[in-house]
């Protein structure tokens, strides 16, 4: 090594270290130059991760907006599907109660066209009968005058007494048929009065308190202490509670109790009546007789007894007073036949008139 080679190395080593700081320098302005770059690309991706959120918060406002608005939608859509349901269910409702009315309409309708049927059936036949009756009564009243003088010329022991007996019985009964005939014939103007029907009942069993006492048959009356007056003509009313009673007493041949029931009640909603009830404890109806009853001229009892028109024209009487006729019977119990006639205040029977057909 010489003299100068020291400083020489020096300035080398010095030369290498000026090299070296430069290059260290250029390093380091190369990485302040990296970093930069990265800061500034970091900044970017920061800048695009918020627009990126900014439009994801807005997506999601948007869709929450959108869910709102279907939400509702469907609120609405609900509430109109709940109102059309209900709409629905109404006019079901509506529909049924229409259907129920027709076919009470209906049955009503068939109601009056068989009452209309019964009545044409029994026109002429009232009318014919009427006109056999009137012929037969003059002749009948000339048999029964002749049958009594007759009787009343001969001896108490003489022997054609008997005949003549048995012939004023027959003439007598023909004459009932006869009256009977006319009754059920009987059209005309109906004189119409403010009745108390349990008046009138009590009258009309003066009429056969023998016959029914002779048949050994108790008599119960049930009259309500309030019963509204009935609009009605009060000889007819007199007909329909003979024949009823007439019919309950051939019931009970062997005697028993007929309980008469006088009530107020109802024809038919709003329309106030009077309701009477005939109960015996007699033979009672066989149930295939029961549509037949009421027929004229159906009877069952022995020939001579029965005319089959007691009912027919209890029937006729209860209709032209609009009221209603029901019989219920049990065979070897007894039979209730119940009267429901209409009432109102109306003294002069308005209500009857305007009712009638
Ligand atoms: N209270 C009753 N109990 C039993 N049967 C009855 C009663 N009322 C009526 N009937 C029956 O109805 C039939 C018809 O009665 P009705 O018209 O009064 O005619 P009749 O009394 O002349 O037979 C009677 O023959 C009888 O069979
Ligand atoms: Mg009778």
């Amino acid at each position: 090594m010489n003299a100068n080679g020291l400083p020489q190395q020096l300035a080398e080593a010095e030369a290498t270290v000026r090299t070296l700081q430069q290059e260290l320098a250029e390093t380091n302005r190369g990485l302040v130059a990296l970093i930069m770059e990265l800061e500034s690309r970091v900044e970017e991706r920061t800048a695009d991760l918020h627009a990126t959120q900014e439009e994801l918060q807005r997506t999601n406002s948007e869709l929450l907006q959108m869910t709102l608005e279907l939400e509702d939608r469907v609120d609405q859509r609900t509430a109109e599907l709940r109102e059309a349901n209900a709409h629905l269910q109404h006019e079901l409702a509506e529909r049924q109660r229409a259907e129920e009315a027709l076919r009470r309409k209906d049955e009503e309708l068939r109601t009056i066209s068989q009452q209309l049927w019964q009545a044409a059936k029994l026109a002429p036949m009232g009318e014919l009968a009427a006109s056999i009756a009137h012929e037969l009564n003059n002749p009948l009243a000339t048999v029964s005058l002749r049958v009594e003088s007759l009787l009343a010329q001969i001896l108490e022991d003489d022997p054609k007494r008997r005949a003549l007996t048995v012939i004023e019985q027959e003439v007598e009964r023909m004459g009932n048929l006869v009256a009977n005939l006319l009754q059920f014939g009987r059209r005309g103007q109906a004189q119409i009065s403010s009745v108390d029907v349990r008046e009138e009942l009590e009258n009309t069993l003066a009429l056969i308190y023998y016959h029914l006492r002779n048949h050994r048959i108790t008599m119960v009356q049930q009259f309500a202490p309030d019963v509204p007056m009935v609009q009605a003509d009060c000889q007819q009313l007199r007909q329909v509670f003979l024949n009823l009673l007439t019919n309950a007493s051939d019931a009970m041949t062997q005697g028993g109790t007929l309980t008469l029931g006088v009530t107020p009640g109802q024809l038919e909603p709003g329309v106030p009546a009077v309701i009477v009830t005939f109960t015996d404890t007699g033979i009672g109806i066989a149930p295939e007789d029961m549509p037949k009853v009421m027929e004229p001229f159906f009877t069952t009892k022995e020939e001579g007894k029965g005319t089959g028109l007691g009912l027919a024209i209890c029937r006729r009487i209860v209709q032209e007073h609009h009221g209603t006729i029901e019989i219920s019977s049990t065979v070897g119990q007894g039979t209730t036949i119940c009267l429901t006639l209409p009432c109102t205040n109306d003294s002069n029977g308005t209500y009857l008139r305007e009712r009638r057909l």
